[in-house]
């Protein structure tokens, strides 16, 4: 079980911070994301304490959850952001992120989306290939504008996750090669409307052991030390997001201050300003989905199922990665039953959790699936015709909506005879 500040027992009851989650479910209906707002501002601190040390700069990871009120949350206490689409500048910007603040980062920016960067006038894009270089360069020429831009790197560290999250391997497509920059570097000299301001990597997420990211750093700052000797002054070294978090009480994550020991010194020797772009370590915990039990039904070979109102279009994590969330009675029970808890989704992959030991509840009452602050929400979709769900940030004992629930009419809004 997870226990935490944010989401804990009260008798049998449970709450988010002073919020009863059954209210909750009552008052906005299912499935339903409850965020507790505590967890987001107590995770970024604890962020920031761990890294204190070392001048930096944390930028959010909005591609985790993007909720506006999610990221006017971390706005509002100084933090930057990591976008990865027109769409995601778009809601930074909505959410109030000042643009000096907002890295751009991705693997296929469009034309248009480099233009919309730069004309609002972002710290920095990230490029990941020569021929995006030489695109950045011309939208800036004739913008009359000069774009600041950080070289992804590809540091070819293959971090221990799963295998659809590690990004700085050279089988994956993220990132220019260690070995081409040389030549990147002389033809930055060559692109008149473009400033190097920055290198960067991001290597993957959920990566529990710090010395994948000892071993990418060692890489990074050598390239960094190969540009300064090439006559370039860089201002910012990128180390990425993917840092941990616990989604099973079993397999507890490392803490961030391991992270920090190891990569606080290397980075403080070189003089440079790092950013972070931490993303799951800010959200992942802070939320749950509230789902209802609608039937339970067991089959002739004795398995036990708890078909409920939520399934993979409100969370695709178990189904896409194999994903462990905590699931947890809303009213505990006691007793307990092992079953599977399934989604009403026509795909066998539409499971919350498979041969889990949960409590007993009934038909009509509430789980709460766990862990779902991080790539829940933002990887929800109308699929089967559902309807995006409404999300909740409670703050102590005041509950706000922060987004509703989707009406049918906006599931066709788009569509033309
Ligand atoms: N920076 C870049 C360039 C990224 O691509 C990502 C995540 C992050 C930062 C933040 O990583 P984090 O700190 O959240 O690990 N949907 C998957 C995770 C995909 C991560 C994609 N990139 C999941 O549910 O596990």
């Amino acid at each position: 079980m997870l226990d935490s500040n944010y989401f804990h027992y009260s008798g049998k009851k449970l709450n988010c911070e002073n919020v009863s989650l059954e209210e909750l479910g009552s008052r906005f209906g299912t499935p339903l994301y409850v965020t507790s707002t505590k967890s987001l501002v107590d995770s970024y601190h604890a962020f920031e304490r761990a890294f204190e040390q070392l001048p930096h700069f944390t930028c959010y990871s909005v591609k985790a959850n993007f909720t506006l009120s999610v990221i006017r949350t971390f706005a509002e206490l100084g933090c930057g952001c990591d976008v990865n689409s027109g769409g995601e500048l778009y809601r930074a910007l909505r959410a109030g992120v000042v643009p000096e603040k907002i890295i751009f980062a991705g693997v296929g920016k469009k034309s248009e989306e480099i233009a919309y960067s730069l004309e609002s006038g972002v710290l920095m894009l990230k490029a990941e290939s020569i021929s995006e270089l030489q695109m950045i360069h011309r939208v800036a020429g004739e913008l009359g504008k000069i774009a600041p831009v950080a070289l992804r790197i590809n540091p070819n560290v293959t971090a221990e996750t799963h295998p659809y999250i590690t990004t700085g391997d050279s089988k994956e497509k993220f990132g220019i090669d260690e070995a081409e920059l040389p030549a990147v570097l002389t033809l930055l000299g060559q692109l008149p409307n473009l400033r190097l301001v920055g290198l960067d990597m991001h290597i993957g997420s959920q990566i529990f052991d710090p010395e994948y990211y000892v071993a990418a750093t060692v890489k990074l700052l050598a390239l960094f030390n190969l540009s300064k000797t090439m006559g370039f002054a860089i201002e910012f070294l990128d180390i990425g997001g993917g840092f941990p978090v616990t989604y099973d009480p079993a397999k507890p994550a490392t803490p961030i201050e391991r992270f920090a020991e190891k990569l606080a010194p290397m980075l403080l020797a070189a003089g440079v300003k790092v950013i972070f772009e931490p993303g799951r370590y800010l959200v992942a915990n802070a939320s749950v989905l509230l789902t209802r039990v609608l039937y339970k039904k067991r089959n002739h070979v004795g398995k036990e199922f708890f078909v409920v109102d939520a399934g993979m279009t409100e969370l695709i994590r178990p189904a896409l990665y194999q994903s462990h969330h905590e699931v947890q009675a809303v009213t505990r029970h006691g007793e307990t039953v092992v079953a599977d808890v399934v989604g009403p989704i026509c795909e066998s992959s539409d499971f919350f959790a498979r041969q889990r030991e949960i409590d007993a509840v009934d038909e009509g009452e509430l789980l709460a699936v766990m862990s779902c602050g991080a790539y829940a929400s933002v990887m929800s979709s109308n699929y089967n015709g559902r309807l995006r769900p409404a999300e909740v940030m409670v703050h102590g004992a005041e509950a706000t909506l922060v987004r509703r629930r989707e009406t049918l009419e906006q599931l066709v809004q788009n569509e033309l005879f």
